[in-house]
């Protein structure tokens, strides 16, 4: 497997129980912060054109801030209705007080 770790965010940047979008090349992601632990996946709701860094989180969800769709944020699985379809997840890691992303 390739991996091309890219560099997109101070993890201070990331608030306790928020999000935080940011740009992986022109894709738009949306960075989760669940107890310390960061997450990614596609930022935009695959119901409409919302961002998801303007949801809120509940537990390991992600509730859409438009029509309250959900989805669970370590697998991009919808979970909640308007959302049937699932959203794109990327790997994280974390190091050197910053949040990467596998771009591959
Ligand atoms: S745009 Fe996200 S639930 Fe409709």
């Amino acid at each position: 497997m390739n991996e091309r770790w890219v560099r997109v965010a101070d993890t201070k940047d990331i608030p306790t129980g928020g999000t935080l979008q940011v740009r992986l090349g022109v894709d738009p992601v949306c960075l989760y912060n669940i107890d310390g632990c960061i997450y990614a996946t596609h930022d935009v709701c695959s119901h409409g054109k919302a961002s998801l860094a303007d949801g809120s989180i509940r537990g390991d969800e992600i509730v859409c801030a438009l029509h309250k769709g959900r989805f669970h944020i370590p697998t991009g699985k919808a979970v909640g209705v308007p959302c049937t379809n699932d959203i794109r997840t990327y790997a994280v890691k974390v190091e050197d007080g910053a949040a990467w992303l596998n771009s591959e």
